[in-house]
């Protein structure tokens, strides 16, 4: 506690970012650092397990260490200790979890495990401290596309998932195919602007009438196709018209469902979340259809679409706070030092 707030310390390290944060009473970020991978990863052209292990490890002391810092508070200060534990890279997981865990054996401190999905919902949390649930998520990120209701601050239910890639993995892939490097999502999203999005035509896959899944590897595939048909031909392909159709399919697409399933809900409210949030064109489409249904929506800052601690520091202190009030350990797993990775954690 420090000035009367409780204090909750994260740690992030499901993928290619370390990070750690400090946040007070849930919502109130004190620090939030991060280190990102992608300057290393770009010349690999995505993640490699391994080594993003590795650098988790080596970094990992040093980001704590700031985060303590810039929230300028110590160890003594800090009420509980918030991890991913999944769904991740077992690998980069590991090193979080022995981190906090190392930590809260020293101090004493409690330590409780986060769904990496619920602490992207949870952004919003920080973000908007006038939002409260019930609400319809929209979760589109390099590993997940999840469309839940989120019907208090720690129960979650799924509606619909990606059946293949996730909207991030697309639009990584698509942009390897067009030789735009890694991540492709902000190279899509800025060459996209150049491009005209009715110039070539792809398929909205929408699946089954009222399904709340998605696909996208179907999509990734005819991009593949028309590349290669052009190249075959001898035909330019004009990279900026490919990424405007690209991007205008997997947006038509994100943008019904989520929009028919806060309507079914009988909600009034959305929030996205995920590194894909970040895409100027989604918030775009998303902000009209939401103003043109009555609905309000909410969208974290770019920096809190993208992983980072403070979001999991949010959802630990609401898991660990639903639990000493109404004792609901139905998660017993995630608790504690036996608390373990898991890569393919469900919400
Ligand atoms: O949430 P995140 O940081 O990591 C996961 O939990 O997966 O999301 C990373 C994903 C990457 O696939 C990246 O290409 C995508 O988010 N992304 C974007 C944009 N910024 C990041 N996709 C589309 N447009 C963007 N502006
Ligand atoms: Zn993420």
């Amino acid at each position: 506690m420090k000035d009367g707030k409780f204090l909750t310390m994260a740690f992030e390290s499901s993928c290619d970012e370390t990070a750690v944060a400090v946040v007070a009473d849930g919502r109130q970020v004190l620090s939030n650092i991060i280190s990102s991978q992608i300057d290393i990863f770009k010349h690999y052209g995505g993640v490699v397990p391994e080594i993003a292990a590795r650098h988790h490890l080596e970094n990992i002391n040093e980001v704590m260490e700031k985060a303590l810092e810039q929230a300028d508070v110590t160890l003594k200060d800090i009420d509980l200790i918030g991890v991913t534990c999944g769904p991740g890279l077992v690998g980069a997981l590991l090193i979080g979890i022995a981190t906090a865990k190392a930590v809260a054996y020293a101090t004493d401190i409690p330590i409780i495990g986060v769904n990496h999905i619920m602490g992207h919902i949870s952004a919003d949390f920080i973000q908007h401290p006038d939002l409260e649930p019930p609400f319809a998520a929209l979760i589109v990120s390099g590993g997940h596309t999840n469309i839940a209701a989120m019907e208090s601050y720690t129960k979650c239910r799924v509606m619909g998932s990606t059946r293949d890639d996730a909207a991030g993995e697309a639009y990584d892939k698509v942009a390897r195919v067009l030789g735009l490097g890694y991540p492709g999502g902000p190279k899509i999203d800025k060459l996209a602007k150049e491009g005209d999005p009715d110039a070539i035509h792809f398929k909205r896959i929408m699946l089954e009438k009222d399904s709340y899944d998605f696909s996208f590897s179907g999509l990734k595939t005819a991009v593949l196709n028309y590349v290669n048909t052009q190249q075959q031909s001898g035909k330019e392909v004009n990279k900026a018209d490919v990424a405007a159709g690209f991007q205008q399919a997997v947006v038509d697409v994100i943008v019904e469902k989520a929009v028919s399933a806060t309507k079914s809900l009988g909600y009034d409210k959305l929030a996205l979340a995920g590194g894909v949030a970040a895409n100027s064109a989604l918030r775009a489409a998303l902000e009209a259809a939401c103003k043109k249904n009555g609905i309000r929506l909410y969208v974290p800052s770019p920096l809190l679409c993208t992983d980072n601690a403070a979001m999991i520091g949010c959802a630990a202190y609401y898991r660990y706070m639903n639990e000493r009030e109404n004792g609901d350990s139905s998660d017993a797993g995630l608790e504690g030092l036996a608390m373990d990775a898991y890569a393919g954690l469900p919400l």
